[in-house]
């Protein structure tokens, strides 16, 4: 029984690990100061200008007048209605892959993988960094 319970487990570990390139492991977003300091320079640089430097949604340069507006990445329903899987989505794929407008281009061919897992941490970062500044002022 155990030999077979051994069996299993095993070939599921297989099975993972060989299950393509797409499955991304949900560890590899990093927390740390360097991830924060990337993350940061990546989104002031590719998405600040749109979607603005704290994630409201108000971009300085094209934040305003585009329909629909940048959504505001500080609220807590943004961060609670997507995943890690659906955020690595809709910016290597752009909105338009989740069957949204085109207005937030596809940033796959652009950023490395490693970069949007940056820009993701830094997203959540501003997120509940808005948050605590919220019930801080309350
Ligand atoms: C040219 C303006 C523009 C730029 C630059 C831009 N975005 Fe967007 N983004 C938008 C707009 C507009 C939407 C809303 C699209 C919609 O709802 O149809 C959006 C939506 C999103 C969403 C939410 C998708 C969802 O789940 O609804 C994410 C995440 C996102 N952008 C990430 C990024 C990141 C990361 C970058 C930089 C690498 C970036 N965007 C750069 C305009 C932009």
């Amino acid at each position: 029984m155990k030999v077979l319970f051994l069996i299993i487990i095993s070939l599921s570990i297989i099975f993972l690990a060989c299950s393509g390139e797409t499955e991304i492991p949900k560890n590899i977003i990093k927390k740390d100061a360097f991830s924060t300091r990337e993350g940061k320079r990546l989104f002031l640089h590719y998405c600040s200008p749109c979607h603005g430097k704290n994630g409201d949604g108000f971009g300085k340069y094209f934040g305003y007048g585009l329909e629909p507006q940048p959504p505001d990445f500080t609220t807590k329903e943004f961060i609670e209605k997507r995943n890690n899987e659906l955020l690595i989505l809709a910016i290597s794929g752009g909105s338009f892959a989740l069957g949204k407008s085109n207005l937030c281009p596809p940033w796959g061919n652009t950023l490395y993988k490693e970069e949007i897992n940056f820009i993701i941490h830094y997203i959540k970062y501003l997120n509940k960094k808005a948050n605590v500044e919220n019930s801080v002022n309350m």
